[in-house]
């Protein structure tokens, strides 16, 4: 395949950063924006990125840079905003997907990846699933010439994610852990193959027009996830799911805590199972990674020493008693 130029927005987060390293190796030349350069400097390490400082909601700046690109991705998106109305996840989904259809149109782009998520819904319960679900109908129906695929992963997990590694730091602190929408049914899916589905995208126009469900290969709810979590990490912890209500309130609290690890938005997002009625992984002939294959790789007791022991070495963690 060609050498295509790349622009990808978003690729400083967990799927962007594994998506750029991927498009690099590929012989891609790769573009960045970004909100704040300074942070994502170790992207550079990447031979040939380009990694620029871009108010993305700003359609002139947007129009200038993507002009003449060969393919846009884009991948941000955001699991909480400030305020409570919705404001944020239009914004960050809707609005700048117009925007972006709007910069391809101008600008000569022929093509789109747009990262979405499973549930993604107009009519669905959440600020979040409704501003992903705007975003895809205005993919579809604003883009003119440009074609498009439009990516529905599950949840996403890999070394970096915030999901497991979150709730491996919660389960190191407390032994009894109980979970709002315990109930929640996921296929989660590795990070490398929503990676390599959009690489292989990049060269099968099959994909064009095509809205691309991504799930792993076994179905778990939330509780399932956080005890294997602990399992893996060598931990004996109490973990379950709490009734609606308590998960409600539990929900009501998390959100004023400083960084929200839980709002009611997400709580009503959890309301939605996040599956595949058809996989888009088999249909790019993509074999997809089970959670005991990678998870123990970065969340085992082995690992984690090793991290431990890195750190220390690094003069970066105590090493007393
Ligand atoms: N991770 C999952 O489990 C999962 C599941 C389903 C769908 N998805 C979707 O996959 C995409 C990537 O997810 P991810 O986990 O890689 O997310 P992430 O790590 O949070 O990265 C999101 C990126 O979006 C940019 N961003 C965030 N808020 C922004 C804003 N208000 N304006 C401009 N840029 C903003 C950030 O870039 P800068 O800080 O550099 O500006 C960041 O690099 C998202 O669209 C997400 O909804 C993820």
């Amino acid at each position: 395949m060609r050498s295509l130029s790349i622009c990808v927005l978003g690729g400083t987060g967990f799927v962007g950063t594994q998506l750029v390293s991927r498009l690099i190796r590929d012989g891609h030349r790769v573009r960045v924006l970004t909100r704040n350069r300074d942070r994502h400097r170790r992207l550079l390490v990447l031979p040939g990125v380009e990694l620029l400082d871009a108010d993305v909601h700003d359609a002139v700046v947007l129009g200038e840079l993507l002009r003449g690109r060969d393919v846009v991705v884009n991948l941000i998106g955001i699991l909480n905003e400030r305020g409570r109305r919705g404001t944020g996840f239009r914004r960050a989904h809707a609005e700048l997907a117009r925007k972006l259809t709007g910069a391809c149109r101008s600008g000569g782009v022929p093509r789109l990846l747009q990262m979405s998520a499973l549930g993604a819904d107009e009519a669905g319960p959440s600020h979040y699933l409704r501003s992903k679900g705007q975003a895809e109908r205005i993919v579809r129906e604003d883009s003119g010439g440009v074609a498009w695929t439009i990516f529905r992963p599950s949840l996403v997990f890999g070394a970096e994610d915030s999901l497991t590694n979150r709730f491996a730091s919660l389960l190191r602190l407390f032994p009894v852990l109980p979970l709002a929408r315990g109930g929640a049914r996921f296929a989660p899916v590795h990070v490398g193959d929503v990676v390599e589905a959009m690489a292989r995208s990049l060269a099968d126009p099959g994909t064009h027009g095509a809205t691309l469900e991504l799930c792993g290969p076994e179905v778990v709810t939330l509780t399932e996830l956080v005890r294997y979590v602990a399992r893996v990490q060598g931990l004996r912890r109490s973990v379950f799911g709490v009734p609606d209500a308590a998960g409600w309130l539990q929900a009501a609290v998390l959100e004023f805590v400083p960084g929200k690890p839980l709002s009611l938005d997400n709580f009503r997002s959890l309301g939605v199972d996040s599956l595949c009625a058809d996989n888009g992984l088999a249909r790019l002939g993509i074999r997809p990674a089970s959670l005991a294959a990678i998870v123990p790789c970065f969340l085992g007791p082995g690992q984690r020493a090793a991290q431990l022991s890195l750190l220390r070495r690094r003069g970066g963690a105590h090493s007393g008693p």
